[in-house]
């Protein structure tokens, strides 16, 4: 890495703060002893200027949109690799052998299972309760399960907590999807992959067995590659930032869900689907193109644009592929789909969109793939969590494990009243 220096003048101050080079990236330039000699603040909300962290995982150039994990093109892991080879490379750092592969697999799938007092929680919630709700509150009841791994001091406690995780949230996401439909919850099976166990948990019930579709076992996995990780996002930032408190891994996750869930992030791929429904038919489009660019309505075309992607998003490259696989393996078909790709040529030959570089992301197409699989719109950002938590998990790692790592307290432009006397009530 070369480095370089930068020069700041404010209030009649100046200071020399070095630049940093990564490996691939734009530099950055090192603030950290800014206040601390100028008594100044920088002033970034939605860090859309601030690097918070050192990291080997994953690279996202959004000019030219590339997206790297650990070095590996995204188009090129959902191609070849597989959702459990991705997650010992974001873990490790690199592609594992087969014998790694092989132990990392039989680790993981041995963790499935749930504590069967985990299954209780579940019966305090409503029937009609949304599944995020369900997933945030009984990913943060796993620490009240696990007190003999909460020590995140410990290398060992925090492998066995990442390998739960990464085992368990599966689980956990069918038996949210079993108790919003009123069936029994199916066990884990050691027999299948990580994503066909899924399936089975998720559609299979005790009066028959239940066959995994190779095609869809594919496509779901594929799918959970797209998800597994990107970056210093919302959710991995939130992860990041209640880890810097040393809080336990369980909370952490739990803490990820909870931002995922909205609209803007992961809530996205529920909304998008949501809007093609009540677009309906491609004449509708042009309505739906004009309230987008209405700065008078809040209405956004949601699985469309990015904060760092200016170009298409690799991930819905490769989402909008699968869309034909899925509908070809199960063969169906959704209309929604031809009013998703005409949407997404009309607004890609739209001066609005194109100015402001608005593209499709990973949200676009895959809640018509998820649909067709048999998953209703509420279990979407479900399975985005499912995927992320990898992602989550190896990057609250790298944190912890940074000899560097402090706890993050940002700092404020304060616009609030200056320092005044209290009142007595008689006197207001
Ligand atoms: C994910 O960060 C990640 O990596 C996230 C993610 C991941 O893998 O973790 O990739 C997953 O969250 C994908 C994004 C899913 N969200 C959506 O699809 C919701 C719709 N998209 C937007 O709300 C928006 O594009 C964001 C939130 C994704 C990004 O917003 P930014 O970067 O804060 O940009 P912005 O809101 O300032 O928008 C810039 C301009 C604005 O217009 P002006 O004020 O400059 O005139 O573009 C407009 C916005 O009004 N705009 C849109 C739009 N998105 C932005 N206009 C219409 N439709 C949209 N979808």
């Amino acid at each position: 890495m070369s480095d370089n220096q930068a020069s700041l003048t404010a209030d009649g101050k100046s200071i020399e703060m070095p630049v940093r080079s990564g490996t691939i990236g734009p530099d950055v330039i090192d603030i950290r002893k800014l206040y601390g000699q100028t008594g100044l603040f920088t002033y970034d909300p939605g860090f859309t200027s601030t690097a918070s962290c050192d990291s080997a995982i994953t690279y996202i150039d959004g000019e030219e949109g590339v997206l790297l994990h650990r070095g590996y093109p995204i188009g090129q892991l959902a191609e070849h690799s597989t959702f459990m080879e991705v997650s010992y490379l974001l873990l490790n750092g690199e592609l594992p052998s087969p014998a790694q592969l092989d132990t990392f697999s039989h680790t993981i799938t041995r963790h499935t299972m749930v504590h069967e007092q985990l299954s209780s929680f579940f019966s305090g919630f409503r029937r009609d309760a949304h599944p995020m709700a369900i997933m945030c509150g009984v990913v943060g009841a796993l620490s009240a399960f696990y007190h003999d791994s909460t020590d995140v001091a410990d290398p060992e406690h925090r492998k066995i907590s990442s390998h739960r995780l990464i085992a368990k949230i599966p689980t956990i996401a069918a038996m949210a999807y079993k108790y919003s439909v009123g069936q029994p919850f199916v066990y884990p099976r050691n027999d299948l992959s990580y994503t066909g166990n899924f399936l089975r948990m998720t559609f299979g019930v005790p009066a028959e067995e239940y066959e995994v579709v190779p095609a869809v076992e594919r496509a779901m996995d594929r799918i959970f590659i797209l998800h597994a990780d990107h970056e210093q996002n919302a959710s991995t930032s939130t992860v990041r930032l209640a880890g810097s408190s040393g809080a336990n891994p369980f909370a952490c996750i739990a803490a990820g869900i909870a931002c995922l869930w909205g609209p803007a992030h992961g809530g996205a791929n529920e909304a998008a689907l949501n809007m093609l429904k009540e677009i309906g038919t491609p004449d509708k489009i042009p309505e739906y193109i004009a309230r987008a660019k209405d700065k008078n309505d809040p209405f956004r075309l949601m699985g469309f644009g990015h904060r760092v992607y200016k170009n298409y998003d690799p991930r819905a490259t490769v989402m909008q592929k699968t869309v034909r696989e899925v509908f070809d393996a199960l063969k169906v078909s959704d209309p929604l789909f031809e009013t998703a790709l005409r949407l997404e040529e009309i607004a890609l030959n739209d001066p609005y969109f194109v100015e402001k570089k608005l593209f499709p992301n990973v949200d676009f197409y895959s809640g018509i793939i998820l649909s067709a699989i048999g998953f209703p719109t509420t279990m979407f950002t479900v399975l985005f969590a499912l995927a992320r938590t990898v992602g989550w998990v190896a990057q609250w790692n790298e944190m912890i494990s940074d000899p560097g790592q402090k706890i993050g307290r940002p700092r404020q432009l304060y616009t609030g009243p200056a320092a005044r006397d209290y009142t007595p009530l008689d006197q207001r």
